[in-house]
């Protein structure tokens, strides 16, 4: 099978990172077209730099950046500084890109690269709020058919929420874009909290990550290392989640991943559960299913995946 083409929608973010390499790492697998970035983790402007900086620390200077929407589409942008840092990228000490973003809006970007293509043949990877993508679907409704498949990050059903009780931060900092994505009628798989919270970085994990001895090596390490000392504090587990490398590897090898096709609505109205993804796990409503919505994941698969593929960088 030759590489899926995939866009990879971003807000760097140390997980986003590690995604992000994961990807850049694994060319027989995954034909990155480029970063689209969003605000989100931190303010546009840093997740447009972060992203560059991953690039370059990937060796792969080359790869279209893009910056997009600098908030959400109705409500005000709420940033994770608490979780990631200041810069976004907190931990590893890594030099400023050298390399352009491009130009063109990513929003643009994303409607002429799906209009160019054949039907059914980008997967689009969102790994922050949905605002590019849904911006993207509202502005050309044609573009749709031209996607494969969405893989995002995003949700929570059994695990609660990480930003509010029942809210993961990706749908919640913008619920209104999350729910177009989710009523697109495009086969949607979701990372939940439920997966993700499975990915930790315990301490073996990141010492493996270390031994490689190569700067992604390191800076990965560095990065979980930094991104682990929040989520230790609030649910007292044994490392960082590596939320968004879940998508990646699901690209790649999609058997580590269990979950049930079901159905997927976005809480928008209330304010006490604004962001919800609200999912009819156990089938209990007629509403036709709109997303995979994972449950499991096989851990030690993934980080010996991640770690084998970030020897190559
Ligand atoms: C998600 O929110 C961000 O903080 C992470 O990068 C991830 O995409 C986890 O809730
Ligand atoms: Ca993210």
């Amino acid at each position: 099978m030759p590489p899926r083409k995939i866009i990879i929608d971003t807000d760097p973010g140390q997980d986003d990172a590690v995604a992000i390499l994961l990807a850049l790492a694994s060319p027989e697998d995954i034909d990155v077209l480029a970063l689209t970035c969003v605000a989100g983790n931190v303010p546009l402007d840093l997740t447009s730099k972060n992203a560059r900086i991953v690039c370059e620390l990937a060796g792969r200077p080359d790869l279209p950046v893009y910056a997009g929407c600098d908030c959400p589409l109705g409500r005000p942008l709420v940033t994770a500084e608490h979780v990631h840092g200041k810069t976004g990228l907190d931990g590893p000490d890594l030099p400023d890109p050298t390399m352009e973003l491009c130009k063109e809006h990513a929003v643009d970007y994303i409607i002429d690269t799906l209009r160019a293509a054949p039907a059914k043949t980008i997967t689009l990877c969102p790994l922050g709020p949905l605002t590019n993508i849904a911006t993207a679907f509202q502005r050309a409704p044609d573009i749709v058919e031209k996607v494969q498949e969405i893989v995002l990050m995003g949700g929570g059903y059994f695990e609660g929420g990480n930003i509010t009780p029942t809210a993961e931060f990706n749908i919640y900092v913008d619920p209104q874009a999350a729910d177009i994505v989710f009523k697109s009628g495009i086969p949607i798989v979701v990372m939940p909290l439920d997966v993700t919270h499975k990915a930790l970085v315990t301490k073996p994990r990141n010492d493996a990550f270390r031994a490689l001895a190569t700067p992604a090596g390191i800076a990965v390490a560095q990065m979980t290392d930094f991104f682990e000392r929040f989520d230790k504090e609030k649910y007292g587990s044994a490392g960082a989640p590596l939320h968004d490398p879940c998508v990646t590897a699901y690209l790649i090898n999609p058997d580590l991943f269990t979950g049930r096709h079901i159905n997927v609505e976005i809480e928008t109205q209330s304010e006490l559960t604004m962001g919800m993804t609200v999912a009819d796990w156990w089938r209990v409503t007629d509403r036709a299913p709109n997303a995979t919505f994972m449950g499991d994941i096989d851990a030690d698969g993934f980080f010996a995946l991640l770690t084998d593929r970030l020897a190559r960088l």
